[in-house]
């Protein structure tokens, strides 16, 4: 019998290694043979630690398990998925993950993320194996008509930025991975990396072919000690089996990736920054042109792509362009792994085609907030988003409809906040952020980052707060237009959005007068 008990660091948080523990105490205990395999996460963390187990009629699961439960899920025939109180039946069939559409994450959480037998007897390999027989321009083509644009925020197309590459000559050329994942409300990469490492490194590895490069590096924030774990022991099974090294699947190709620890600052996570760190230097912003793809790291060509991006073209390959381009609406084409946290009944990884309303999303998947209370914001895109109200919540999951509610999409993370949250708070806290995390280069960000959080003080102190509510909007303005990078052209979204959706918590001394 094989037992799954997630070693994702979500589910460590929530207890999984103490359930391991009694797991395998309760095995010798009463002398029964199993095997153990620490699986990623399918991504319902509100039922983590989710402990399944294979039976001859396919995989029963039970959750969220406590090591006081263990004696009594053995008692009930655990190893054939007898019935428990935790029982939660075969996983595949839970409303939230059967109603998902899991291309990019169709492994994670089913497979031992380690093994690369379970990895190509669940399909792994098929794209690379498919992309060494390919030409180079072959491949761009296919990753450009499967319309897929990049994951990590920005949206813009994965086949275009490979192209430039492909057609940038140089006698070095690099691909780089930014899993420096920083976004509040996101863990999508962070999922991927320790439930499916070997998707990303054969992501990289055709991104590698398609456009020349040669070596690859996955920059992986340095919160995420499980993730480079999990990637520095795939890239070296990896090496092992020959999928990395001078003759990629034994082909005339050669591709090698190496792990780096990012620095702790979340502006090295825009991509400049990234590069400056990796090459060792202090993680500030380049102004660009020049654009990476044409003088990136060390100055050569470099293609850099977030974890999912990259995770997303094994399958393009696979089974074509069409196939990932057939979900999706508009412009946004493929699968999209949306993150659901903060305050909601059901936190976890939803992966569906783009499409689905922000409401569907928040009420039916995410069940509404945890705490009962009605939902009364969520912030879409990370600390940079902007704060949604429900009158918005018919905009549909796609690139442009987000920007035409002057918001965005950024990474996919959604947090929910209930009614009892003040928007005057939310929006200093998007200041204070920014003044935190400003790596200083431009003074829009730098200065008024902090003069953004002194002027809504002023506002929740009531003073003049009409003249300084104006001062806040002209000071998003020269953010916006003034800023170098997306950190300081960004903030005003939370900030803008929260006044005007949320006007009335701006008016403190209205408030005031009213409870009197
Ligand atoms: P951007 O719009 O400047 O660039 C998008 C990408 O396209 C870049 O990689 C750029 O180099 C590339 N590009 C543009 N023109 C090109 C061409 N002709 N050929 C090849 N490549 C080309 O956006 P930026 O500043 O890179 O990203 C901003 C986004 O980052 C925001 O939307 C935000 O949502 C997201 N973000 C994500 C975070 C996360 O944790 N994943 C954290 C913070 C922000
Ligand atoms: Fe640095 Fe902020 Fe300017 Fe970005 S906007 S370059 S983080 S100072």
């Amino acid at each position: 019998p094989v037992i799954y008990i997630p070693g994702d660091s979500g589910a460590l948080a929530l207890g999984a290694e103490k359930v391991a523990k009694a797991i395998a105490a309760e095995l010798e205990k009463r002398g029964i043979e199993a095997t153990i395999v620490r699986n990623g996460s399918r991504g319902l963390y509100w039922l983590e630690p989710m402990v399944e187990v294979a039976t001859d009629a396919g995989r029963v699961a039970y959750g969220p398990v406590k090591p006081s439960d263990v004696a009594s899920m053995f008692d009930a025939g655990l190893l054939s998925g007898g019935q428990h109180r935790l029982s939660l039946g075969n996983p595949e069939q839970i409303p939230f993950l059967a109603k998902q559409t899991r291309l990019t994450f169709a492994r994670c959480g089913v497979t031992d993320p380690l093994s690369l037998d379970d990895y190509e007897a669940h399909g792994g390999l098929a794209g690379l194996r498919k992309a060494v027989a390919m030409t180079p321009a072959d491949i761009v083509q296919t990753v450009t008509d499967s319309g897929l644009r990049g994951r990590g925020g920005a949206g813009f197309p994965t086949g275009i930025k490979w192209k430039t590459v492909h057609d940038t000559v140089a006698e070095r050329k690099y691909i780089v991975c930014n899993a420096d994942e920083g976004d509040s409300a996101t863990f999508a990469d962070r999922m991927i990396m320790e439930g499916d490492p070997f998707v990303l490194i054969e992501g990289m590895a055709i991104a590698g072919i398609a456009t020349g490069a040669t070596k690859g590096f996955v920059y992986i924030r340095s919160e995420y000690p499980h993730a480079i774990r999990a990637m520095e022991a795939a890239v070296r099974v990896a090496r092992r089996a020959g999928v990395l090294g001078p003759a990629v699947l034994g082909s005339p190709n050669a591709f090698d990736i190496e792990i780096r620890a990012g620095a702790g600052a979340y502006v090295c996570g825009e991509e400049t920054s990234l590069l400056n760190s990796l090459e060792g230097k202090r993680g500030v912003v380049r102004a660009k042109p020049p654009l990476p793809a044409i003088q990136g790291l060390f100055g050569k060509p470099t293609v850099i792509n977030n974890v999912i991006s990259l995770a997303s073209v094994p399958i393009i390959l696979d089974k074509g362009g069409e196939f990932y381009r057939d979900f999706g609406m508009g412009r946004s084409r493929g699968t999209i792994p949306i993150q659901i946290a903060g305050n909601v009944k059901h936190g976890g990884l939803f992966e569906a085609g783009f499409g689905l309303s922000l409401g569907e999303i928040v009420d039916e998947i995410g069940g509404g907030t945890a705490t009962g209370r009605p939902v009364k914001a969520v912030q879409v895109g990370g600390p940079l988003g902007a704060y949604f109200p429900r009158d918005l919540f018919d905009t549909p999951f796609d690139y442009e409809a987000f920007a035409a509610k002057d918001g965005l999409i950024g990474h996919a993370g959604i947090t929910v906040f209930d009614d009892t949250a003040d928007m005057l708070k939310q929006a200093r806290f998007a200041m204070e952020f920014c003044a935190i995390e400003s790596c200083g280069k431009c003074t829009p960000c730098r200065i008024g980052s902090t003069r953004g959080v002194e002027t809504l003080d002023k506002i929740a102190a009531g003073i003049e707060p009409e003249k300084n509510r104006a001062l806040v909007t002209d000071l998003c303005n020269t953010m916006k237009f003034g800023s170098l990078c997306a950190l300081g052209g960004f903030t005003p979204y939370p900030v803008m959005s929260a006044i005007n959706h949320f006007p009335d918590d701006f008016a403190p001394q209205a408030k005031l007068e009213a409870a009197e």
